[in-house]
């Protein structure tokens, strides 16, 4: 939930680190600083706000050094505030720590270290890292980082550095990644791959229990106990240029316009058409292996588990198997059953959400047959699952998931097609029609980003509603949760999605003029379902946009608006009806003046329960 990026080298540091944080906004943005070291000692500068506050701050009053570490948070322990914000320091001032996630401990260790006459000057439980380090510092560093991640329990990134062991940063993981750029004569580390694209593409992943000790000569790699290891060092194929805006207004708005690319990426290699068959080996599940499996539980948090309940009706219609769909959040406390034919499929765009990790965790030890789909490569779920099979959506900077969650769709058609094939299930005629439509979908959805004026001139009716319903029936009914999550994460707007058929239970006594209705109502099986849901919304005087099949040429006397999107096969409707929502969504936010590329309050990924 916060971002650490530190560097040495013979570039000036303050710039560097900047830079960096700049990057890593997205995973929080409550509060920035930044730590130099150098021949005039150690600088600090630390505000409340963004990194672009730090920046001004610091072109006022620079500081110079040759090597330095940053951060920016998202607060967990004690509130946004320049005196919470890291880095943070010992009481001689002369240790520095900064530190992503969550010292669970911390408030006994802050008792034993008050006893020891610490003076604590926040509410973190960050600072007591710091005062850690100085109890057991005898001169070396590293040596004292050792000592105190032995005695503390959580989740932690952590870099440290001191002018009392001057040249070198000490950073360790137990938790929230963090990574090694290795460059020529430089070495820059950060929780994700971002900023250290800009100065080199070979990285090293560490992993939870791993240290690296970094000065002039680069890293050396080692345990929590110091035990030597070695790190492979990877080339990371990512381009800088992939972190720019490229002449959108925002992260988010280009991230939308680049799903048609993210379908064929995704989809790359992995089909053969000649055969009409999906190619899943990478995932390490062979056709034996998905032959026996009886059941899927599809576990994941947000956008993601949204994604896993298309994926639902997908394994559901097209691979004939039951899937249950499973907040990672809850499903890790729940006395769950598991039975050893079930595949586990864990979704996660950043690979490291705390609660779906643990999830992971908790069916591994269960033995279940375990497989992530992520966008981060090395990231801890795409280690510690069984197997990965990895969207190529590229860095999604926006922390309102777009383009990830139409990659997460692609992989999972591609599963659900692989159970199919290796099951028997659905005729080939079957599967072949649905790999034929999935070749199409860049090109439909390209058509609906060509009508995204239209959209905006929407949202400029529809954004002063403090309220809106989504409906959405069967494979479209997770369409209208993600079309409701966009809406109120990045607008702030309230917005509920409910499947149509629940309206008469109760949700319909919302609707007045004051609660709009989106509703997502292709010609499918549940058409004429949904069609008599929108009739009681507008014998309620409901207004009511309809996202509807182009050429459904009824459906403009049943609704007030109108969205068309190109006729597709109806279990990858939801491809194209989520577009038009988060072009909707996207347009009333910029509008209402929100910061649509880092909403009030999130962060991009949620490291820490
Ligand atoms: C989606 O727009 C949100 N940013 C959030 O719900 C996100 O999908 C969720 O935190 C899961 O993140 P993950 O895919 O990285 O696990």
């Amino acid at each position: 939930m916060c971002g650490i990026v530190g560097y040495i080298g013979p570039k000036s540091v303050v710039p560097v680190l900047i830079d960096g944080l700049k990057k890593l906004e997205y995973r929080g943005y409550d509060s920035a600083g930044v730590a130099v070291a150098g021949a005039a000692g150690l600088r600090l500068c630390r505000v409340q706000g963004k990194v672009a506050v730090l920046e001004e701050t610091l072109a006022k009053s620079p500081i110079e050094g040759t090597y330095g570490l940053g951060h920016t948070r998202w607060a967990t322990h004690g509130r946004p505030s320049e005196r919470n914000a890291h880095p943070h320091v010992d009481c001689s001032g002369d240790i520095v720590v900064v530190h992503n996630g969550i010292i669970e401990n911390y408030l006994s260790l802050k008792t034993m270290l008050r006893d020891e006459k610490h003076e604590f000057r926040t509410e973190t439980d960050t600072e007591v890292i710091a005062h850690l380090v100085e109890k057991f510092f005898k001169g070396s560093l590293e040596e004292a980082v050792r000592a105190a991640l032995a005695v503390m329990e959580g989740a932690f990134a952590v870099g440290a550095m001191s002018v009392k062991d001057p040249g070198r940063i000490v950073v360790a993981k137990m938790g929230p990644p963090l990574l090694v750029g290795v460059g020529e004569g430089e070495t820059i580390v950060s929780s994700d791959i971002n900023p250290i694209l800009a100065h080199t593409p070979h990285v090293a992943f560490l992993e939870d229990g791993e240290m690296a000790v970094i000065d002039a000569a680069g890293p050396r790699f080692t345990d929590f106990k110091g035990k030597p290891i070695e790190k492979k060092i990877e080339k990371i194929l990512w381009n800088p240029l992939m972190i720019e805006k490229q002449g959108f207004k925002h992260f988010m708005l280009k991230e939308i316009f680049e799903q048609p690319q993210v379908v064929r990426d995704t989809l790359m290699g992995r089909l053969s058409l000649d055969q009409g068959e999906v190619l899943l080996d990478e995932t390490g599940l062979g056709p034996d292996v998905l032959r026996g499996i009886r059941r899927a539980v599809l576990i994941a948090c947000g956008t993601s588990s949204h994604a896993a309940y298309v994926g639902k009706y997908l394994l559901e219609s097209l691979a004939g198997i039951p899937a249950d769909v499973e907040f990672a959040s809850e499903y890790r406390y729940r006395d769950f059953i598991l039975e050893r034919d079930a595949l586990v499929i864990v979704i996660s765009q950043s690979g490291e959400t705390a609660d779906t990790l643990a999830a992971l965790r908790a069916v591994k030890s269960r033995g279940a047959a375990t497989l992530a789909i992520t966008n981060a490569v090395s990231s801890s779920i795409a280690r510690e699952a069984g197997g990965v099979l990895y969207t190529h959506a590229g860095p999604e900077i926006g922390v309102a998931a777009t383009k990830t969650f139409t990659a997460q769709m692609t992989a999972l058609t591609l599963i659900a097609l692989g159970l199919a094939q290796a099951k028997g299930a659905s005729s080939r005629e079957g599967r072949l029609e649905v790999i034929e439509e999935l070749q199409r979908l860049p090109h439909k959805i390209e058509k609906i980003l060509g009508r995204a004026a239209a959209i905006e001139d929407l949202a400029k009716d529809f954004m002063s509603f403090s309220h809106f319903l989504f409906l959405g029936r069967w494979v479209n009914f997770p369409v209208a949760l993600e079309g409701a999550l966009k809406l109120k994460e990045i607008s702030y707007i309230h917005a509920e999605a409910y499947a149509g058929g629940e309206m008469k239970h109760g949700p319909i006594a919302l609707i007045d003029e004051k609660m709009p209705t989106m509703a997502i109502i292709p010609k499918d099986r549940v058409y004429d379902k949904m069609l008599s849901n929108l009739a009681e919304i507008k014998a309620r005087s409901g207004c009511i946009l309809a996202v509807a099949d182009e050429d459904d040429k009824a459906i403009g006397d049943h609704v007030d608006v109108v969205i068309p999107i190109p006729a597709t096969h109806p279990l990858l409707t939801p491809f194209l009806a989520v577009v038009p929502l988060q072009l909707f969504a996207y347009y009333i936010a910029a509008k209402r003046g929100a910061d649509v590329d880092q909403p009030r309050n999130l962060a991009k990924s949620v490291t820490v329960e």
